[in-house]
């Protein structure tokens, strides 16, 4: 495999990344939990999609609090998910393939229970104290009295971010749950150690990492009170202290130089919440040796009312003048990555599409803006068959520590259990979590045993097999248009124009390399619609590459769309 293609553009900028939680993939043992073994099984499906590379949700040793992002041994598989020997026939396998492996890098924080924590714990006077955030209770308080906590942060998974430590009366910051203390990357120990465990990934063959939460590792040593409010709720707002932080750029640099140079055709790639334009350009610029791309949150946050459990419409003009920002934003220097879910957010046919009739329509939508806006796409494994939400009745359906937590924490504070109910349903994490839907037998052919998480009823009708088997399955659209991305340059490296961004019914982009243009034009909505684009007659002579819609829209205009199909047309421009 080489590092570049024959423009000499990385692997990562023409391939398609698809991503595995690992957890619901496949389970090759029967315990009811997806594992390493499994995916090994599947690699004939990813192939035939198309995919280029894979990202790995978390593997490695873990108390699976958070399933995995709270690690207690970077260096080892946990034994639910496989062996360090599998692990590396997972790698052979895929480069047999041609394919790539990413893997998750979870170190912001550690687990509870990795050694560097245990040792922390263990005594004011430990040589790792300062391995992590320990503080005295607040001035004048003592330990354990409510405001008693170091300053006002709200964890992202509920209450407060410190956790006393009863027998030294000190508290430890933990901005997500209380088991995954956040390690202190001020202390060069920290840098070092993580460094050494990344080379370690590398030597063993992996093509790269998704660095969770990056952009959080650098906090204001001071550790100020946040803004009150906001989508912390009765607690401080750390953002301003800690995303985007003061060392940021530094740390990110040093670990650039530490471990990615001189190894050819590694990608970095950023998980960063709540990263500005203006951040994800710095973070991005090539010459400036820090990461390759980011995950920005900017169109997954367009439906936050009052936080994420206030969920609200999301109108198509907003996402479109987010979507026109990132793309211009990043045109000239640095990368973007396009993503509609992932394992952290609710299935994107849901909550973006019309997971009802129009289900598959707006799965191919979404697909096609996607794979052919400008950026890497990542497929959240699901996507590509449309998988929806899931029907979950009642809080005890659900598994994920933050949707557990919120549970508790807003009925204790006299939230309606109904409403509460409700946004969990809609937005939770263990929407795009339950097993991957492969044929019809038991459990979607996910597993022999009893699944950790429920299986989507809806498998009977949504699973791979049949969408192998129907060449207008919404598997088969993804898979043609991953090929047009590895055919047609105008994909990767062409132009973006956006079109009509104040219409709330229709997505239309244009590309544009050399002589070649695309349109891709996409209905939102389930009625008909009669786009505006400029020059339709010229257009609807081009040359129809896809359309979602057996036949043409029996309407007046050339370029007229049924509810939710999408075209892609290709013509030359002298
Ligand atoms: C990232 C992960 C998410 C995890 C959190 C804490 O956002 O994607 O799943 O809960 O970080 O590690």
């Amino acid at each position: 495999m080489t590092a570049t293609n024959d423009r000499g553009e990385p692997w990562w900028k023409t391939a398609v990344i698809y991503q595995v939680y690992v957890r619901s993939f496949a389970d090759s043992d029967g315990d009811g939990i997806g594992d390493l073994d499994g995916l090994r099984g599947r690699l004939d499906y990813l192939q035939r999609l198309g995919v280029g590379a894979i990202w790995l949700t978390p593997v490695q040793r873990s108390p699976q609090d958070d399933y995995g992002y709270d690690v207690s041994d970077y260096q080892d598989i946990d034994p639910l998910f496989g062996t360090l020997a599998g692990f590396d026939a997972l790698v052979a396998d895929l480069h047999d393939r041609g394919m790539r492996l990413i893997m998750d890098l979870v170190v912001n924080h550690t687990s509870d229970e990795h050694p560097w924590f245990v040792e922390s714990r263990s005594s004011i006077a430990s040589p790792k104290r300062d391995w992590y955030w320990w503080r005295p209770p607040r001035p004048g308080r003592h330990a354990g009295e409510p405001g008693a906590e170091p300053n006002n942060w709200g964890s992202v998974f509920s209450g407060s971010a410190w956790e006393l430590d009863a027998a030294s009366g000190e508290y430890y910051l933990h901005l997500f749950s209380r088991k995954q203390p956040d390690l202190n990357w001020e202390h060069p120990a920290v840098r070092r150690a993580v460094h050494a465990m990344m080379r370690w990934w590398l030597d063993r063959g992996v093509d790269g990492f998704r660095m969770d939460c990056i952009n959080m590792i650098s906090k204001d040593p001071a550790l100020p009170d946040g803004p009150d409010g906001g989508r912390r709720g009765a607690f401080g707002d750390f953002g301003p202290h800690v995303i985007g932080g003061p060392r940021l750029h530094e740390l990110v640099r040093e670990m650039h130089a530490e471990v990615f140079e001189g190894r050819d055709g590694i990608l970095a790639l950023g998980e960063t919440p709540g990263v500005t334009l203006d951040e994800a350009r710095l973070l991005t610029d090539p010459a400036r040796d820090e990461l390759d791309m980011v995950f920005q949150f900017e169109h997954v946050e367009l439906d936050h009312g009052a936080g994420k459990w206030d969920p609200r419409p999301i109108h198509l003009a907003d996402l479109k003048a987010s979507m026109g920002r990132w793309q211009a934003g990043l045109a000239d220097a640095g990368w973007n990555s396009l993503y509609w879910g992932n394992h952290d957010q609710p299935r994107a046919v849901s909550r973006f599409g019309d997971d009802g009739i129009h289900r598959e329509r707006s799965a191919k939508v979404l697909a096609a803006i996607q794979l052919l806006l400008r950026g890497t796409p990542f497929i959240f494994q699901g996507e590509e068959l449309g998988m929806t939400n899931a029907p979950f009745a009642q809080v005890a359906d659900f598994r994920d520590v933050e949707a557990l937590n919120h549970y508790a924490t807003a009925t204790a504070a006299g939230e309606d259990p109904g409403v509460v109910l409700a946004a969990l349903r809609r937005v939770g994490r263990d929407n795009a979590r339950t097993p991957m839907h492969w044929d019809t037998t038991p459990n979607a052919g996910f597993t022999t045993g009893e699944p950790w998480i429920a299986v989507n009823p809806n498998h009977l009708g949504i699973n791979a097999a049949a969408a192998l088997a129907d060449p207008d399955s919404v598997f088969h659209w993804y898979r043609r248009l991953i090929a047009l991305r590895r055919e047609e340059p105008a994909v990767v490296g062409g132009d973006v124009t956006l079109l009509l961004p104040h219409d709330e019914r229709v997505v239309a982009f244009t590309r544009t390399l050399g002589t070649v243009e695309l349109l891709v034009l996409a209905s939102w909505s389930a009625d008909v619609a009669a786009p505006p684009i400029p020059d339709a007659g010229g257009w609807a002579a081009a040359e129809l590459l896809l359309s979602s819609c057996p036949r043409p829209a029996d309407h007046d205009g050339p370029l007229d769309l049924h509810a939710w199909e999408t075209r892609v047309y290709r013509r030359r421009v002298p």
